[in-house]
């Protein structure tokens, strides 16, 4: 375990931001990762997962402690189901084709999610009809004060849309350290009535699908719509999808005729935010190296060195122009440092 100095942060965010950690330590097992705690040397610890959920809007004058820790295994099984445990450094989408791969079914429609194992519950990722919650069991935590590790079952992380505790109450308190799922092993329960993923079965003319198929179907669908990371710096989805009163929606679409929405509950809809950046005139807007990605509205993207300023003055820009045309705040979904 060693401790660098002013590392670029560049390769450990998906967004690709050149932020400047003044210290830098990666740690691959508990016990160094409680030893590195304790260190009174450096008062200011950052944690650092996957990096897919952030936009690092300046440098880090802090010891960044990345979270390597690695490992996959199966707790306990039967003929139907079984409880996989995940460490939180796995990365996100190479744990998925390891279940896909053992035919351990019930995180397939999130393939392709960028990020790591300890993040998803924090913000209960969700893609194509399917959440985090859904087979999770529960997770562990390494607590920042105590230094002890404290369980949480599906209850306490009191989950709901993108978000959970770890956003809320128990924000910047715990480490993810594992997460643990129930899967299925036979007579999978298959997602397939988002729509644009029974379309993608369809084309390829699949009638009785596979988790693997509905895996693949999601990977076609991701990759047409939104851009790789690896490629193109971006967060995913930069805001989340606003809730808005039934009264305030009514009202809408006597204007936007076309405004799409979900129910949430009997006096509230969910709308899509991209739409409404989209309505905005903001899909596919470039700005010398950093935009709106041209196939999700909802996508902010880094073409090259872009800032964290940058990309944070446009989505302050997009925010505002909403606010005016529809009267709908939409909130960031990704962490702004
Ligand atoms: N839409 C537009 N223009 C756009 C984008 C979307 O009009 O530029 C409309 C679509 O036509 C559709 C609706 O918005 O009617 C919903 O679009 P889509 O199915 O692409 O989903 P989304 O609501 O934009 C959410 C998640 C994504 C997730 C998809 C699929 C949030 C904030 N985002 O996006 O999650 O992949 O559903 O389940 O909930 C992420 O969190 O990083 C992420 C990518």
């Amino acid at each position: 375990m060693q401790i660098l100095q002013n590392i670029s942060l560049k390769p450990y965010n998906t967004f690709g931001i050149d932020a400047i950690a003044s210290h830098f330590v990666s740690v691959s097992n508990i016990d160094d990762l409680k030893a590195i705690l304790k260190l009174k040397d450096y008062p200011e610890k950052f944690i650092l997962g996957g990096g897919s959920n952030m936009l690092i809007t300046k440098d880090i004058n802090a010891l960044v402690v990345h979270i390597n820790l690695k490992g996959i295994s199966i707790i306990s099984e039967n003929d139907d189901f079984v409880t996989v445990k995940a460490n939180a450094g796995e990365n996100w989408h190479e744990f998925v084709l390891w279940c896909l791969k053992h035919d351990f079914g019930g995180i397939e429609n999130m393939s392709l999610i960028p990020g790591n194992v300890g993040t998803s519950p924090i913000q209960n990722i969700g893609a194509y009809g399917v959440e985090l919650k859904d087979t999770f069991v529960s997770c562990e935590g390494l607590d920042l004060n105590s230094k002890k590790i404290k369980s949480f079952d599906k209850q306490a992380c009191h989950f709901g849309y993108r978000n959970s505790i770890f956003k809320q109450e128990a924000k910047g308190q715990f480490i993810i350290t594992s997460v643990t799922f129930k899967l299925t092993k036979r007579n999978h329960k298959l997602n397939i009535n988002y729509g644009t993923i029974s379309d993608e079965l369809e084309q390829k003319g699949i009638k009785n699908p596979t988790i693997q198929d509905i895996s693949k179907a999601v990977i076609t669908i991701r990759e047409s719509k939104l851009p790789n990371p690896k490629v193109i710096g971006n967060s995913g989805s930069f805001f989340k999808n606003p809730v808005i009163s039934k009264a305030k929606y009514d009202n809408l679409i006597k204007n936007f005729s076309d405004l799409p929405s979900y129910p949430v509950s009997d006096t509230q809809v969910k709308v899509p935010a991209g739409w409404l950046i989209e309505k905005a005139g903001f899909k596919g807007k470039r700005f010398g190296n950093y935009g709106v990605h041209n196939k999700q509205a909802l996508v902010l993207v880094n073409y090259g060195d872009a800032s964290g300023e940058d990309i944070l003055n446009l989505s302050k820009l997009i925010q505002k122009t909403v606010e005016q045309i529809f009267n709908i705040t939409i909130e960031a979904e990704v962490n702004i440092l």
